[in-house]
């Protein structure tokens, strides 16, 4: 499907609620769907991923049921069964590697299919730990599918090379159901929304700066409310920054540390951002933001800070292309290794609608503040966070734009369109 987008004329007004996180929705139906008792789980994702986890849980035997438009209901005694077909993860990356945990320590064997960019993406960064805790798992070259002869695990003490919530999740998950402690170390600290939830649903679970450790645990439901994703609400906070005459209020946002990064380079940009009430619920925090258009200046992202907006930066590459001076965005090489090469693919698109931006091997430099000229066809590389970011790109841009596979924004946030168009005046 082609989008048309064009220049917005009055800038950007009113108030909005932002949906549901996808990362914590996809925990949410896992961890209670292994868990014994019921859950009530308010608020989640309508995006296509999170309800490929959801599908595959009811394919292992548990019982999820539609309560309300996001309201669903799991009951488990803990158990799954053997599924009668291969488990189809869609585009998500985090459904197949969390699951890969999960299925590790299984009684039974399964097969975990992909579409044609998750099959591209690596799966030894998880096959690799899991092997060393005692599951055979037989690959394409370390490609999906993957075949998951479920076994036994002895725990394992890992230091992952790569700062990645999925891996560490994955071996955690893998931890829940093993032999002796596991613990994970992770070279900077990503999302820690597994450590949290599988806490609150009673496993024996601590974190010491960057290592976690987990012991064999049984889980218990509990009703879960999910807080609003970050990673969506960043293509407003940059909308509403870079499009002149804009004042904005997004309700109930996740503002978990470990992933409020692009809120941090947006102080560092000189942003107007007011967070307005925090609360924490079901043990993350959440808040309502405030953001007014604003003079931005240019910025360094590279280190610790990379986990904590890794899904942001081809949004913040766009914000870049409006700060004065030169970003440079550095130590995000693994941003390849994503539903596209996102290194490639943001720099090559954006060079088309007139943006100074360049590619380096692990980012990208964006020399602003520049005005986009558009007026020509733009595509997505069949990921989500390409099209909402050319998206939000195009209503800078003076000459009308053509957004080409704008329907994968259905993979986190359906809803995108039509919460831009309520606040478009
Ligand atoms: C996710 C972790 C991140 C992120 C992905 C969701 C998660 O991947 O890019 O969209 O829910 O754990 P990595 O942890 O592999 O960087």
């Amino acid at each position: 499907m082609t989008k048309k987008v064009e220049r917005v004329k009055e800038g950007l007004h009113g108030t909005i609620q932002i949906p549901a996180d996808k990362s914590i929705s996809h925990r949410a139906v896992m961890f209670s769907s292994i868990a014994k008792g019921k859950s009530i789980i308010k608020n989640f994702s309508k995006g296509q991923d999170p309800n490929s986890t959801l599908n595959i849980f009811k394919n292992l035997g548990v019982d999820i049921e539609y309560k309300g438009d996001s309201i669903i209901e799991v009951r488990s005694d803990g158990n799954l069964i053997e599924p009668s077909q291969d488990l189809d993860c869609g585009n998500s990356g985090t459904t197949m590697r969390l699951m890969c945990g999960i299925l590790a320590g299984q009684k039974f064997n399964t097969t975990m299919i992909g579409d044609e960019s998750l099959s591209k993406r690596p799966m030894k960064r998880v096959i690799e730990p899991l092997t060393r805790m005692g599951v055979e798992i037989i690959s394409k070259d370390n490609h999906a599918p993957l075949i998951i002869n479920g076994s036994k695990l002895n725990g394992i003490d890992y230091e992952s090379p790569i700062a990645s919530a999925q891996v560490k999740s994955c071996i955690l998950l893998a931890g829940l159901n093993a032999d002796g402690i596991t613990r994970v170390k992770e070279p900077y600290l990503s999302r820690n929304h597994t450590e949290l939830m599988l806490k609150y649903m009673g496993a024996d679970i601590t974190s010491d700066g960057l290592t976690v450790t987990i012991k064999k645990s049984t889980l218990t439901g509990k009703p879960i409310e999910i807080c609003g994703d970050i990673s969506s609400a960043a293509y407003f906070i940059t909308a509403a920054l870079i499009i002149p005459n804009s004042d904005i209020v997004l309700k109930n946002v996740g503002l978990n540390p470990t992933r409020t990064g692009i809120l941090e380079v947006c102080k560092k940009m000189g942003a107007d951002i007011e967070i307005l009430d925090e609360k924490t619920v079901s043990g993350e925090v959440s808040g309502d933001l405030r953001i007014r258009s604003s003079k931005l200046h240019a910025c360094e992202i590279s280190g610790e800070l990379i986990p904590k907006l890794i899904d942001e930066l081809p949004i913040i590459a766009v914000l870049a292309t409006q700060a004065e001076g030169t970003t440079t965005i550095r130590n995000a090489g693994d941003l390849r290794n994503k539903e596209s090469d996102r290194i490639t693919a943001t720099v090559t698109e954006l060079k088309k609608l007139g943006a100074d931006i360049e590619e380096l091997e692990d980012g990208f430099t964006i020399n602003g503040k520049k005005e986009l000229s558009g007026g020509c066809e733009v595509k997505t590389y069949h990921d989500h966070r390409l099209a909402m970011s050319l998206f939000v790109a195009g209503l800078i841009c003076k000459k009308e734009i053509a957004i080409d596979g704008f329907e994968w924004v259905n993979i986190s946030f359906p809803e995108f369109e039509a919460l831009f168009s309520k606040i478009i005046k």
